[in-house]
């Protein structure tokens, strides 16, 4: 992670001009990295702010004759990203001997339908297990050592305080990212993530000779640090958290051990995504090694993986809390100053018995400064079949969000974006930026509601109005919006009336604005309003 140049960072303060990293001297051969600056964060691709807008391919779909079909919902979604996972077990299929066929083909279909990669190396975890292991692994238990559990009983997952296990992955990883060093000076590939949902089901803690060993020791100083606690053994410190957090303490040196051998080959941004534990998410599941992989990034674990794994960018939540306000609620617990937001699943292609509206999140997302954000699935959108409401409303706000992906996240990174997003009960709400003020309400209507609670008692329909609005200078707007009606106004105390100066639709090529019309009569007296195929709006607004 690091931080920007000071004048990059004055650039940023000052008022936003679209465009305003085109002259950035960036080049195709420019390291993808993280960037920090005033509690905001960013992927910067090819010199300037990047935001993935992105899905999943299914767990089995990283293959090239698979990959070949998922496309076309790539491309009607424009996403600018794919996460792909990259097997262990297919690139190593001998110890020593390394396969990049599927790599480089991927590589290949990305650059020619022109979407960047997210690979998600799929080693030694994959959901707690270890399943993904090459074969020469999983049949060599001497060499490769399982965790075992209380009771002594070996599990299919490869215990993290053995050395060769380590040093096996270690050196799969690092060969993997020396290969994309030769192969991808474009950078095709923006950002790796590190194993999948770590950590342990089957035991809270590995019981056999090497966890042993280790649990016997003093916690490292820097966990006893980061939990402010005093030194003593695990139990003394933990109680009866010890185990698992010996289990984070394993699993998260193990993983930024194998991070950072393969940043010496290549300093991509790298993350951790994770298998919620929290509570607010799933208030039932609550025991480590059962409900959840023991060790993984959790967020009862986030202070410790933060001390122990430097290496690594960022905690990333899966999120498939189908409740809006668990969901916002996860986004704030892994949003922090160390820890920028990035969502690297989502529920949304699969329904959820009851739940609806998943096109709100990735709306959430962006409104909180997420440096991403990807849909789990890809696979399940089927254009050769009538698309239901839900993943047309999806479809809508990607490709609404992705048709000026880069202006989003210039502006983003700037802290010039809010979002609106409808909910039950809901009937307004109001985004304010200095003097002014945006107020959305949903559905599209000629008047604004009589109140901003809903007087609807219907909670069955899909609610799913979004609006994004950036300012673009002291009294400019862009709005992009979905099912919802946006009006200026002055600021509470300002006693001024507002009226519209100009109303441009349009769409951006690349950083640059390409107006097609001015929107008047009709389309401003009574509000800007947004049907279910978004539009994107230029708004010049002026008092008297
Ligand atoms: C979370 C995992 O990280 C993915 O690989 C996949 O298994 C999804 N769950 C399935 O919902």
């Amino acid at each position: 992670m690091e931080r920007l140049v000071r004048g990059m960072g004055w650039a940023v303060r000052g008022v936003v001009a679209l465009g305003m990293f085109a002259g950035v001297a960036g080049s195709a051969q420019e390291l993808p990295r993280l960037v920090q600056e005033q509690g905001r964060a960013t992927l910067m691709v090819d010199g300037k702010p990047y935001l993935v807008l992105g899905a999943q391919v299914d767990n089995s779909s990283g293959w090239p004759e698979r990959l070949k079909q998922i496309w076309p919902a790539a491309e009607r979604m424009r996403l600018n990203t794919l996460e792909v996972p990259v097997y262990w077990e297919q690139m190593e299929p001998e110890r020593g001997r390394f396969d990049f066929k599927v790599v480089d083909d991927v590589l290949a279909q990305a650059r020619e339908h022109k979407v960047r990669l997210v690979l998600l190396w799929f080693g030694t975890w994959k959901n707690g297990k270890m399943h993904y292991v090459p074969q020469w692994v999983k049949q060599d238990v001497v060499g490769y050592p399982r965790m075992r559990t209380k009771e002594g009983k070996a599990i299919d997952v490869l215990s993290p305080n053995a050395a060769a296990n380590l040093d096996a992955d270690r050196t799969a990883f690092s060969a993997l990212m020396k290969h994309l060093r030769e192969v991808d000076a474009q950078h095709t590939v923006v950002m790796m993530q590190v194993e999948n949902e770590s950590g342990s089901l089957g035991s809270v803690r590995d019981f056999g000779p090497a966890g042993q060993q280790e649990f016997k020791g003093p916690v490292p100083a820097e966990v006893v640090q980061a939990a402010g606690k005093s030194a003593g053994s695990w139990t003394q410190v933990f109680g009866e958290d010890a185990d698992e957090t010996f289990a984070a303490w394993s699993v998260a040196r193990y993983i930024n051990a194998v991070t950072a051998a393969g940043k010496k080959e290549l300093a991509l941004p790298m993350y951790v995504n994770n298998w919620l534990k929290s509570p607010r998410a799933y208030p039932v599941t609550t025991i480590p090694g059962e409900d959840y992989p023991s060790g993984g990034p959790t967020i009862n674990m986030m202070a410790v993986w933060k001390a122990v794994a430097p290496a690594i960018d960022v905690l990333a939540p899966d999120i498939y809390v189908p409740n809006s306000e668990r969901y916002r609620g996860v986004m704030k617990d892994f949003h922090t100053a160390a820890n920028p937001l990035l969502i690297p699943e989502s529920l949304g292609f699969e329904p959820f018995p009851g739940a609806s509206g998943y096109a709100r999140y990735l709306f959430y997302a962006v409104g909180d400064g997420a440096i991403g954000f990807a849909n789990f699935g890809l696979d399940r959108v089927h254009l050769d079949e009538p698309l239901n409401a839900e993943m047309m409303a999806q479809i809508e706000g990607f490709r609404l969000l992705g048709s000026f992906d880069r202006e989003l996240a210039v502006l983003s990174f700037a802290g010039k974006v809010q979002t609106a997003v409808e909910e039950n009960g809901i009937a307004q709400r109001e985004l304010a930026f200095g003097t002014w003020r945006a107020v959305v309400s949903y559905p599209p209507a000629y008047d604004p509601p009589a109140s901003p609670v809903s007087t609807s008692s219907d909670t069955t329909q899909l609610r799913v109005g979004r609006a994004m609005v950036a300012q673009l200078g002291s009294d400019e707007f862009l709005v992009a919006g979905i099912d919802c009606r946006v009006q200026f106004a002055g600021s509470i105390h300002s006693g001024k009336q507002v009226q519209l100066l100009q109303v441009e639709e349009g769409r951006y090529e690349g950083t640059r604005w390409i107006p097609t019309r001015l929107w008047n009569g009709d389309e401003t007296d009574y509000g800007l309003n947004f049907g279910g195929k978004g539009s994107l709006l230029r708004v010049k607004v002026g008092s008297y």
